[in-house]
């Protein structure tokens, strides 16, 4: 099959392609939300991108931005690599359109080239990358060994692999308080969807990426957290999780909760956008993979 693949303007892969657990099949929100994490755990990534920096060295030309979503990954590694050039491989059209304009609106356009394709069957006609960046994206595809084995193909031999996962929507409330065991409530409903939807969230990755031929260099985990005085967008962040995690659980927890919900994004003294005792927190962790020489 063909693949167009073209600077800054969404190409098309897997055309007869239904994945079903792609942003596609999901709320709307979810660009937005990508993009406010980005911007608002931007020193974070700044951090991250700095440790990839050190295991992958200077001469980083050809990155591939794996389940690439809006391109929060695609823009901070611009940044930390200024001569490279990333492909962004997503299962959405729509990610892929979101990204391109906004290559195009910081003038990076020539250096993005955007690939709409099932990243759990192989990237096609990706080769010789020198790093490849996969962060919340793995959990979603169908079978890990075999997108593995994909991605491997795809890296240089010494090419780094960097895999990013997240516990779950970020958490925002006081955990000592009837809001916070709401909020637990929620995430434990959650988990148990995600369960049913996607059983390779929280999947034993080391073992994965070792089995791969992929050996882990390094492992880490880290809670990610913004306290008062939060950034600018980190209300409307919280109001459009909450409006999501409502949308989602909406049968399937009880009518009080269901309530209480309603309220943390119903613009009343409750409404996460006015509150003053937010805390952002997640805890994202990272694995280091390294294709051998
Ligand atoms: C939670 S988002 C993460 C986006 C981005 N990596 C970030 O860190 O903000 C997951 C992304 O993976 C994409 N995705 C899901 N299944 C996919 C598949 N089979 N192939 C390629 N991309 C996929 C979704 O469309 C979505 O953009």
């Amino acid at each position: 099959m063909a693949h167009h693949a073209h600077p800054s303007a969404p190409a098309h892969g897997h055309s007869t392609h239904t994945h079903t657990h792609g942003s596609d099949a999901t709320p709307n929100g979810l660009p937005e939300i990508l993009d406010l994490d980005a911007a608002l755990f931007a020193p974070h990534l700044t951090a991250l991108t700095g440790r990839i920096a050190c295991l992958a060295g200077d001469d980083v030309q050809h990155i591939v931005d794996l389940g690439s979503g809006t391109g929060t990954g695609t823009f901070a590694l611009l940044e930390r690599f200024p001569t490279a050039r990333v492909t962004a491989v997503d299962s959405s059209p729509a990610m892929l359109e979101r990204l391109a304009s906004a290559a195009r609106d910081r003038r990076l356009g020539d250096r993005v080239r955007t690939l709409e394709a099932d990243a759990g069957a192989g990237l096609p006609g990706v080769v010789d990358a020198d790093l490849v960046w996969a962060a919340a994206s793995l959990h979603h595809l169908d079978d890990p060994a075999t997108a593995l084995a994909g991605i491997r193909a795809a890296l240089r031999p010494g090419g780094l692999l960097a895999v990013a996962e997240v516990d779950g929507m970020p958490k925002f409330l006081p955990e000592d308080g009837d809001a916070g065991e709401l909020e637990a409530r929620c995430r434990e409903a959650l988990g148990g969807l995600h369960a049913e939807r996607l059983p390779h969230r929280g999947a034993d990755w080391g073992s994965l990426l070792a089995a791969a031929g992929l050996p882990v260099e390094q492992e880490r985990a880290e809670r990610w957290e913004l306290r008062t005085p939060l950034p600018e967008g980190a209300g409307r962040y919280a109001y459009l999780v909450f409006e999501r995690i409502r949308g989602t659980l909406e049968g399937r927890i009880g009518a009080g909760d269901l309530a209480a919900l309603d309220r943390l994004i119903g613009g009343g003294p409750e409404d996460v956008r006015h509150r003053d005792d937010l805390v952002v927190r997640s805890t994202r962790e990272t694995w280091m993979a390294r294709r051998p020489t």
